[in-house]
């Protein structure tokens, strides 16, 4: 899709293919929409009145051969009441409208819906959102491939006076960010037989190629056997899939402190010898959600050329039954001294990330976001639509906050500061295990990554609820929380209006 934004005055001699105009209940016009509907002779509104079409969500018409109107066909669109339009209802509405290009198969489109007046909803995020909506569907759409062609179209939004720089920003930023949510979505989707640790750090290793910023490293056994990560290696023992931890490295900018992003790759968790029921085991193949968003996130932020440094990490790694495969009762001593208890071998996210969490301290990080499907009982806690949000400072998961209600990529706060949760990960004889009795298995586990987390400031978010989509589209990941994570770094620079 293209997205452009441009000066049209509507008038009479305008020669466009197609426009999209609202109309509100009781057959309220907004400015545009009364200005053609003028110009028409009030054509427009007798076709509505005729067809009975008065402005609720989910009615509209498509109007050809408009007196007066060289504009080749105008999509009339139901918005509902005008002083009850809010972010939910405008994104149904941007949602009904996608279903008409697409069946329509519609190539160009002039924007009349942004200059809305909704409450608490600026112009910026009324541009954001149309990218974004009209990329999921897309996404979906030549995914299933129901068309031999790849569906595109062009979507030209008309500018008012001096809000052209909004326009622009928000248009870089949505292409740019649904771009890593495409990204991720692609890695996440493939089949694990095929995205292995190797092919993440094959995506990684490609970056540098693509983006002079970047630069790659690339650990295999053996380096993380000289670094004394057992934790990590322990997982993958059972795999013929050897481990790879891909370290993107982004640097633009000369003086700040590095943000790391962290994100758990598992490409397939049977659960090992502690193996999982075979009923939605394909499902596991999206345990690798965590990092194809930070592989996606970082693509969005290459492509913005953001004026920050990021470490973006891929934990690659499979988790599968063998005779070689770790054992529930194993005891690991991880890179930071830290000895564990495996008592589930299902447990094994935390066994990779608590080995890189160590590593990182060698940044220097400003902060730390780990990424990861890590627990069944968060989907059971937040369900599908909200991540878990996890974290060691208050800063910083306000900021996590603000960005998530801001890209509507939702994160709830859950508690980590109680010593009673703590007190579950005892250990006779380790000084931690890797899983306890199931009560709170989302704080646990974090408090479990909490242990190596105590030299920067670090917040852990659980998607497993919300990584891919389980009820409608079984077969799709949902890109998060790329779009989340790209706000929160847009917003280090704080250069959106
Ligand atoms: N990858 C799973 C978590 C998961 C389960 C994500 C279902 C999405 C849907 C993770 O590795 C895991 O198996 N966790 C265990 C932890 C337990 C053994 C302490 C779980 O949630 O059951
Ligand atoms: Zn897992
Ligand atoms: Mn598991």
């Amino acid at each position: 899709m293209k997205y452009t934004a441009e000066k049209v005055t509507i008038s009479k001699k305008n020669i466009f293919d197609c426009i999209v105009i609202p109309i509100f209940e009781k057959y309220k016009f907004s400015k545009i929409s009364k200005k053609i509907n003028n110009i028409s002779n009030n054509y427009i509104l007798n076709i509505l009145k005729k067809n009975n079409i008065k402005g609720k969500i989910n009615q509209n018409i498509i109007l050809y051969e408009i007196p007066n109107f060289l504009c080749n066909k105008i999509i009339i669109i139901g918005c509902g009441f005008k002083n009850k339009l809010n972010r939910e209802k405008y994104k149904l509405i941007l949602n009904n409208i996608v279903n008409i290009v697409k069946q329509y198969s519609i190539k160009e489109i002039i924007w009349c819906l942004s200059d809305l007046d909704i409450d608490n909803y600026q112009l910026y995020w009324k541009i954001r959102d149309t990218i974004d909506i009209f990329e999921k569907n897309i996404y979906l759409f030549n995914k299933f491939k129901k068309y031999k062609s790849i569906f595109s179209s062009k979507i030209k939004f008309i500018i008012d006076n001096n809000n052209k720089d909004i326009y622009l920003s928000a248009i870089k930023h949505g292409k740019a960010i649904n771009l890593g949510i495409k990204k991720a979505k692609d890695m996440a989707n493939l089949p694990p037989n095929i995205c292995t640790p190797k092919y993440l750090s094959i995506k990684a290793e490609s970056l540098k190629k693509k983006y002079k910023n970047i630069s790659v490293k690339i650990f295999d056994e053996q380096y993380m056997q000289k670094k004394g990560m057992n934790a990590y290696l322990s997982v993958s023992k059972g795999s013929k899939n050897k481990p790879f931890i891909s370290i993107i490295e982004y640097y633009n900018n000369k003086k700040s402190q590095p943000i790391v992003l962290l994100g758990k790759g598992i490409t397939f968790d049977s659960g090992g010898i502690s193996l999982k029921p075979s009923k939605n085991m394909e499902e596991m193949k999206y345990d690798m959600c965590g990092a194809a968003s930070v592989y996606g996130t970082i693509c969005s932020i290459a492509e913005l050329k953001l004026p920050i440094n990021i470490i973006a990490i891929l934990a690659g790694s499979e988790n599968m039954p063998s005779s070689n495969a770790y054992r529930p009762s194993d005891i690991i001593k991880t890179m930071s001294g830290i000895t564990v208890e495996v008592i589930n071998t299902d447990a094994e996210g935390r066994l990779i990330l608590c080995d890189i969490l160590t590593y990182i301290e060698k940044y220097k990080p400003k902060y730390v976001i780990d990424i990861a499907t890590l627990t069944g009982a968060c989907v059971i806690a937040l369900g599908n639509n909200i991540s878990g949000l996890m974290s060691n400072n208050n800063i910083l998961s306000e900021k996590i906050i603000t960005a998530s209600l801001e890209a509507d990529d939702r994160v709830w706060e859950l508690p980590i500061n109680d010593k009673k949760y703590f007190d579950k990960l005892k250990s006779n004889i380790a000084d931690l295990v890797n899983s306890s009795d199931g009560i709170a298995g989302t704080i646990t586990a974090a408090c479990f990554l909490s242990k190596f987390t105590q030299k920067y400031k670090w917040a852990h978010i659980d998607i497993a609820g919300t990584a891919w989509d389980y009820i409608n589209q079984k077969a799709m990941a949902s890109g998060r929380p790329v779009n989340m994570l790209c706000q929160f770094l847009i917003n280090q620079i704080n250069n959106h209006s």
